[in-house]
């Protein structure tokens, strides 16, 4: 579904990303892992437009992305999480969800003035959505609360339901577990499971806590220095020495 071809970003001297090569199959829940360094974050920011790569190519079903602008990589279907700014924790967690869809009808001056009628539908069809998204993620007795006043991990969770507003194909997750207590952990991590099997949405998740990673993804993708050092099952990534160089040898630097 996505393929990264031989992508290379520099930061000045700095190597960020070297001739970096992977793929993502459709269907799949795929890590990425690696230590600090590695390049796992700029090669998301590469993936959804935020960077253009210095070389190299990336497709997504078979057509390139690379040098597309973020917001033309979101009309492809690919969705990334972002935290909730401050603008989003002043809105309750339902207004949240129904800003999501971009160009919404209401948005077109000609649509507010002429077409009421139509603007009222297109509203409550989106509420009717987001009730629904609510409900799945299970966040539906909070959606009158305001986005700031939920706990880190309740906050992972809507972000996870303001994805699913705009039916994406491609889910890409940088550190999802991060700062999660461990009931809403298992509560993201059935909600990505279900979301891949129910609704074949496809995600990529970079994640330093590996029993998330154990449970959650396969394959695993390992990146050191820029580039994909292995990738396996989880069993097989933790008992490759490869692996544990590459680790060890980042503390150590
Ligand atoms: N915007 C940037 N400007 C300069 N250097 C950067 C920038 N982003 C990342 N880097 C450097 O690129 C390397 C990879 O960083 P990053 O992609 O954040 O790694 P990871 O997410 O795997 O920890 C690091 O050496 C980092 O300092
Ligand atoms: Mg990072």
């Amino acid at each position: 579904m996505l393929e990264v071809n031989h992508v290379t970003k520099s930061f000045g001297g700095v190597s960020a990303v070297a001739e970096c090569s992977l793929n993502v199959a459709q269907g799949s829940i795929t890590a990425l892992i690696g230590p600090n360094g590695a390049g796992k974050t700029t090669l998301f920011n590469i993936i959804t437009g935020h960077y253009k790569p210095d070389n190299g190519q990336i497709l997504f079903q078979g057509r390139r992305i690379d040098g597309l602008r973020p917001d033309q990589v979101f009309k492809q279907k690919i969705y990334r999480t972002f935290q909730i700014t401050r603008e989003f924790a002043q809105m309750t967690v339902l207004e949240n969800l129904m800003l999501i869809p971009p160009r919404q009808v209401g948005e077109n001056i000609w649509n507010t003035w002429f077409r009421v009628k139509t603007v009222k539908e297109q509203e409550a069809r989106l509420q009717e959505k987001a009730l629904e998204v609510l409900g799945f993620v299970e966040l539906l007795e909070l959606k009158d609360e305001y986005a700031g006043s939920l706990s880190g991990g309740q906050k992972k969770l809507l972000e996870l339901a303001r994805s699913m507003m705009a039916d994406p194909q491609l889910v890409l997750l940088d550190e999802p577990g991060a700062g999660v207590n461990p009931t809403l952990m298992r509560k993201l991590t059935a909600n990505i499971r279900k979301l891949c099997q129910e609704r074949q949405i496809t995600f990529f998740l970079i994640e330093h806590d590996m029993d998330l990673v154990m449970e959650l993804c396969n394959p695993v993708i390992v990146m050191s220095e820029g580039k994909k050092l292995m990738e396996g099952t989880p069993g097989e990534v933790r008992q490759d020495e490869r692996v544990l160089e590459a680790y060890l040898g980042g503390q150590h630097r």
